[in-house]
């Protein structure tokens, strides 16, 4: 289903062996009979038994050529792969920071925690209104505010103006003088914003995950071509992750620091 000429979410059929999926990990799609290596997507919904749904941006010619799959179609994927993200404990609200296309990597967890009846804010940016991905793709807000959903556009186009982390920081600082729970942050989104809400976590002393997207070719832990810096030597995100504590990777200096 096209959600935007930008974007789109699949429902797949899955066999009834396939494993039900956690938040967190992602499936490897054969998108397009031209291309030899998968295309990795993060599980973005599988609340019906049987189904997963996918959130996909297209970028290049493994999307574009998955987003012309006609329904009912057959396409092969693997999983589900990678780790999962820590449940909130008791007393913690989730805090839920989603970037661009991030939203997809973050969907299935607020899904979830939605559904257990956990404390929840989601924060959505995008640089332009029309770049937001919000629709009814999240759960909604409710009225008593046990489940909150804000958002942000670096143009101000839509919600807050400026960036996610930005919304983040102020967000935070309400949290902290409320002093009713404590945040526990979950990120998915381009690196600079990774960057930043660690860094905002790190500062404020609040545990983080973070869900990487990096590029990827075998997908098993054998190329080693995605790997990423942590405090204890490189870890691959396909095998290692793709969730990471934040205070254990080790990040690149930003490039205008
Ligand atoms: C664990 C994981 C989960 C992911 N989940 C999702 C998801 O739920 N939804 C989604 O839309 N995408 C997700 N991605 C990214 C997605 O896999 C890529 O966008 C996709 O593989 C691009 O394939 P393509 O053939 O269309 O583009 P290509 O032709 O391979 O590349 C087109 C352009 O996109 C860039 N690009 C390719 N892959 C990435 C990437 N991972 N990050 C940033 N830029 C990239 C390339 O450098 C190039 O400029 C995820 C990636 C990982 C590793
Ligand atoms: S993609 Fe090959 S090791 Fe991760």
């Amino acid at each position: 289903m096209s959600i935007d000429p930008k974007n789109c979410l699949f429902t797949l059929e899955v066999d009834r062996r396939f494993p039900k999926p956690l938040p967190g990990q992602f499936v490897q799609v054969a998108s397009s009979t031209e291309l030899t290596l998968r295309r990795p997507f993060s599980v973005a919904g599988a609340s019906r038994p049987g189904e997963i749904e996918l959130l996909v941006e297209l970028r290049g010619k493994g999307t574009r050529s998955f987003a012309e799959t006609h329904e009912g179609a057959t396409v092969s994927i693997l999983g589900p792969m990678g780790n999962t993200f820590s449940e909130p404990s008791t007393g913690e609200i989730a805090v839920l920071v989603a970037g661009g296309i991030g939203v997809a990597g973050l969907r299935y967890l607020a899904q979830e925690l939605s559904e257990e009846g956990r404390r929840l804010i989601i924060l959505v940016g995008a640089r332009t209104r029309e770049a937001l991905l919000l629709g009814n793709l999240l759960p909604s807000a409710t009225e008593d505010g046990r489940i909150r959903l804000e958002f942000s556009t670096d143009d101000g186009s839509a919600g807050h103006w400026g960036t996610v982390c930005e919304l983040l920081d102020s967000e935070l600082e309400a949290l902290e003088a409320d002093r009713i729970a404590s945040p526990r942050l979950y990120c998915c989104g381009p690196p600079a914003m990774i960057r930043e809400a660690a860094a905002i976590a790190s500062a404020r002393e609040i545990p983080c995950e973070v869900l990487l997207e990096e590029i990827m070719a075998c997908g098993t832990g054998a190329c080693r071509g995605c790997v990423v810096m942590t405090k204890h030597g490189y870890r691959t995100v396909c095998s290692d992750g793709p969730v990471f504590d934040a205070a254990e990777l080790v990040f690149e200096e930003a490039p205008n620091a």
